[in-house]
């Protein structure tokens, strides 16, 4: 049976109660946490850093954290999430002035490494990388905030990143990030998104379960059987 992944996003979270709103939303169906990690340089917004991971760790959440770094310079920071309880751990590669090595460095800290391609980032970016890469995020918009709107050639984008994904044989997660909404979910899914990370359209609703299954009822109906492996997902202990 092949599955799509819905990943909440905590910057649209409760934060002054981030363990019990993060729960909330796993219970309502969310695959993994999606941790987004701002640091008012490479993007102007600021969040949270590896001690919150390990809160909520502490907490008793044991979803996959998918950790959105949005920082530069990245290396450094890398061992600490990991440490903190990370899994998947992912970076845009204009912070990075060594994609590879970065790429490496996520490895050997015992994640599961990523790009995230802004809407300008050109695709050729993964030429040379595709075998370090565990997911690709298509960045439908410009990082940074929740609630923005969904750019609509990220379409055209997310379609590319399958095909390449596809020749690669490699696999590699497709997720998609920003401005998704149960109004532009069924175009998402059926371009061959894996995973959706999902903001404002789960923590801004009343009921994080009717939206979930809103978005769970579109992908079983929109989506062509090649799309949506059911990638192995890694609990921390
Ligand atoms: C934006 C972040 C997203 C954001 C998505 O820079 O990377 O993860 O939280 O929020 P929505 O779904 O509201 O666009
Ligand atoms: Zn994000």
């Amino acid at each position: 049976m092949k599955k799509c992944l819905i990943a909440p996003s905590i910057l649209s979270a409760d934060c002054a109660r981030l363990g019990e709103d993060i729960s909330k939303a796993l219970d309502a169906g969310g695959d993994l946490v999606h941790f987004d990690v701002m640091d008012n340089h490479y993007v102007p917004n600021l969040t949270m850093g590896p001690m919150v991971v390990k809160a909520l760790r502490n907490y008793g959440i044991t979803a996959p954290i998918d950790v959105h770094l949005m920082v530069e310079p990245v290396d450094h920071i890398i061992p600490y999430f990991a440490e903190a309880g990370a899994n998947y751990i992912t970076f845009h590669p204009e912070a990075s002035k060594h994609i590879d090595r970065t790429l490496q460095l996520i490895k050997t800290s015992g994640c599961y490494s990523g790009l995230a391609l802004n809407p300008a980032t050109p695709l050729n970016i993964l030429d040379y990388v595709m075998h370090k890469l565990d997911i690709i995020v298509v960045m439908s918009v410009n990082p940074g905030f929740s609630s923005q709107l969904f750019i609509p050639n990220a379409l055209h984008k997310i379609h590319q990143v399958r095909q390449l994904i596809n020749q690669s044989g490699y696999d590699i997660c497709l997720a998609v990030d920003g401005g998704i909404t149960i109004n532009n979910f069924s175009e998402i899914a059926a371009a061959g998104t894996d995973m959706f990370v999902v903001g404002s359209a789960i923590f801004n609703q009343i009921d994080y379960k009717k939206a979930i299954d809103g978005m769970r009822y579109i992908i079983s109906n929109s989506i062509p059987e090649s799309y949506c492996k059911n990638h192995t997902l890694i609990i921390s202990s």
